[in-house]
């Protein structure tokens, strides 16, 4: 039941580097909007979107394809049948159950990992040599449990985390400061969700550390009271967008294809993706989110930025609840 509506792009000469194949699992409103998102910056010549609904999935490609004309050179597919999948370069699974107004991330965890217990073995079946990255929630324990599971190395087997976080972080410092949302450098650590934490003390504004900002920019200071509203923002968010029109999907759509980008092009680029970590600043056995530097073999290293002692146990609480969690569920 393929879809296949784009135009093939020309071949290339003889040796020229195989295109690029993204493999989205989910054609729920994170899938497409993801594959869409996609397109449309050109990151990758193949898309592929796979679901268990035919309909629903044959019909969010074709309305993508039909877009097509309008964006940089691309494909589209969707199928119900999982060896779409096949070769993937890069696997992005967004199925899992889906939050309600009012739920916590946490709330999904037992339906999502069962999903993935069923799941990840056969999408490493047909990609297995692909960079897995894990959208579905709570990411941090779905992301531990489909890492067992899969049995891959664990540096391409990672979750989109905090990088949604910290772009909106960012988003909130640079308004608040009035500079570019490129020039706030700053990240949210730990859990995508609840027990998540702002790493005020090594973030950037421009060339100015953001906790002397007022002192060194002639501005109003970042104080303790509105940083505090600015994290409690971050935390919130998601919750008002579901209260608010049933799911979010536009900003994790483009936070994804930023990751994906980074390992397709090798980009080396800083992002908070949830991984495993091993004895970093004293945790391990578990996945969270630190800047990391990913690239074409995932995440290459994690950074160990200056840390308060409220951060380094916001992050040990941060990682004791994903441990709960993942306990639980017998991993
Ligand atoms: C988000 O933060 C719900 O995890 C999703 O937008």
């Amino acid at each position: 039941a393929d879809v296949r509506t784009a135009a093939q792009p020309p071949q290339g000469p003889a040796g020229e580097r195989r295109r690029s194949k993204v493999a989205i699992v989910g054609a729920g409103a994170v899938g497409s909007t993801l594959a869409y998102a996609c397109l449309l910056r050109g990151a990758s010549r193949e898309v592929v979107l796979f679901d268990r609904n035919p309909e629903k999935v044959e019909a969010q490609a074709l309305d993508i394809a039909h877009g097509i004309a309008f964006t940089p050179m691309g494909t589209v597919d969707g199928s119900d049948d999982i060896a779409i999948c096949t070769d993937a370069d890069v696997v992005v699974v967004t199925a899992g159950a889906k939050q309600k107004p009012g739920q916590s991330r946490r709330e999904l965890a037992g339906a999502t990992i069962g999903i993935m217990r069923e799941l990840i073995p056969r999408l490493t079946a047909v990609a297995p040599d692909a960079t897995y990255i894990m959208v579905a929630n709570p990411v941090d324990a779905v992301t531990y449990a489909s890492l067992a599971i899969s049995g891959l190395p664990e540096s391409r087997f990672f979750g989109s985390g905090t990088v949604l976080d910290s772009s909106r972080l960012r988003y909130l410092v640079a308004q608040e400061c009035g500079v570019a949302v490129q020039n706030v450098h700053a990240y949210i650590a730990g859990e995508h969700g609840d027990s998540e934490l702002p790493l005020w003390t090594s973030a950037m504004i421009g060339a100015v550390p953001l906790l002397e900002w007022g002192a060194r920019s002639g501005g109003g200071a970042l104080d303790e009271a509105t940083r505090n509203r600015i994290a409690d923002e971050v935390v919130t968010s998601a919750y008002r967008i579901i209260a608010g029109k049933g799911a979010t999907n536009y900003a994790i759509g483009l936070a994804v294809v930023r990751i994906i980008e980074a390992v397709l092009r090798d980009e080396h680029l800083v992002l908070s993706v949830s991984s495993r970590l091993d004895d970093y600043l004293g945790i391990s056995d578990t996945c969270l989110s630190v800047p990391s530097i990913v690239g074409k073999s995932g995440v290459n290293r994690q950074l160990v930025p200056v840390v308060s002692d409220h951060e380094l146990s916001g992050l040990q609480s941060s990682a004791e609840e994903v441990r709960s969690i993942t306990r639980q569920f017998g991993f």
